[in-house]
């Protein structure tokens, strides 16, 4: 396999808005004796890309610092030195730090997990973030199991919709909030019992006790944060686990600690980006055994918002930004 000495990457000129990508060209990185170079093909643009651009979430240490792009999926083109387990030409996918919207990334050979034949590199860029961070903060961390319930703020949106279609594969029963009928809607096509828009104060007890009969959920995907954390703390059974993921509605909240001590309710956040290698190892392994093979199947269907080429990211970021989105925003690297 012929690798280039330059590659196109979508380059951070400044802090601020889309338009301050340019296409640039840049070395290719050389692959450590631990690493793969991989020809990337798909990625996808998550909210900590634009965070990132608006210069308010710097990479981290030892990724490109101008280079975003949190998920990948390509072609491995060289091994590393002490590497085993690849070979050029296979297909692989995963999550790295930085660096995924170009056409070239070196990341470990121990966290890329293999992308199954037939699924497209389309679905295999945009799922590694959306399916890893489901999956890691409801069975990994807030140990869901079958039967149990489960509440998703933000339910339209790529984690949220991930999150409906695993609980709902794993047995559990999902309710939603979102702030239009699309995205409610979405989600019911991917599994969720019941959900609800914004309303009165109170709104996310009241419905949620409604929906399950005064019992409340054992499990809340809080994307959003914000005012939301009150009322899904109300909504909780005994010994719920609220995983806090975003904060899309703000970092402050004001709540009842006596819900809390009452219900004996454990409130876990989690982020990905900044993980040590081998916790990115051991969630890219349960993502490659647990996941993928759903993917693979058919059970697991990402949804896909819209689709655009590298040199459109300012478009993509635009369109992410617009709250408008079902799904993920995808990136395709020709
Ligand atoms: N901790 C981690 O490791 C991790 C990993 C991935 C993502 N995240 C975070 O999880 C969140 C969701 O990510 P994503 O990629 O799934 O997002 P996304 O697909 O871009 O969707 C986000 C959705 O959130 C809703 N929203 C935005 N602002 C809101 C507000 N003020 N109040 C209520 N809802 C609001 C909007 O839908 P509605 O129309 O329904 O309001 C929006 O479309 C982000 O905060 C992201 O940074 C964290």
């Amino acid at each position: 396999m012929t690798i280039p000495a330059m590659m196109r990457a979508a380059v951070i000129t400044a802090p601020g808005g889309p338009e301050v990508f340019a296409i640039e060209q840049r070395a290719v990185p050389v692959p450590g004796p631990a690493e793969v170079l991989v020809r990337v093909r798909a990625s996808a643009i998550n909210r900590a890309d634009i965070l990132q651009r608006m210069g308010r979430y710097p990479a981290p240490a030892g990724v490109p610092a101008d280079i975003p792009g949190l998920e990948f999926a390509g072609e491995v083109m060289a091994c590393g030195a002490d590497t085993r387990d690849w070979k050029p030409g296979d297909r692989v996918c995963g999550l790295v730090g930085g660096g995924a919207h170009a056409e070239y990334l070196v990341t470990d050979a121990q966290a890329v997990a293999r992308v199954p034949d037939g699924l497209s590199w389309e679905v295999a860029g945009a799922s590694p973030e959306t399916y890893i961070t489901a999956y890691d903060a409801m069975v990994l961390q807030a140990g869901l199991t079958a039967g149990e319930t489960v509440l998703v703020h933000a339910v339209g949106s790529g984690v949220g919709l991930a999150a409906v279609q695993l609980a709902t594969a794993l047995g559990c029963t999902v309710y939603g909030t979102a702030r239009g009928a699309p995205k409610l809607d979405a989600a019911r096509g991917a599994g969720m019992r019941a959900g609800c828009q914004p309303g009165n104060e109170g709104w996310i007890t009241d419905a949620v006790m409604d929906w399950t009969s005064g019992r409340g959920v054992n499990v809340v995907v809080d994307l959003v944060g914000g005012d939301y954390t009150a009322g899904s703390l109300g909504a909780m059974a005994a010994k719920g686990r609220l995983m806090l993921i975003g904060a899309l509605a703000g970092s402050k909240a004001t709540v009842d600690l006596r819900t809390i001590l009452g219900k004996r309710l454990t409130i876990r956040g989690t982020v990905l980006r900044s993980r040590a290698l081998d916790e990115r190892v051991a969630v890219t392994t349960a993502f490659a055994l647990q996941v993928l093979p759903l993917l693979a199947s058919g059970r697991l269907i990402p949804r896909i918002d819209a689709s655009f080429p590298l040199e459109e990211i300012g478009a993509a970021h635009a369109r992410v930004e617009s709250n408008a989105t079902i799904g993920k925003v995808a990136l395709s690297i020709a």
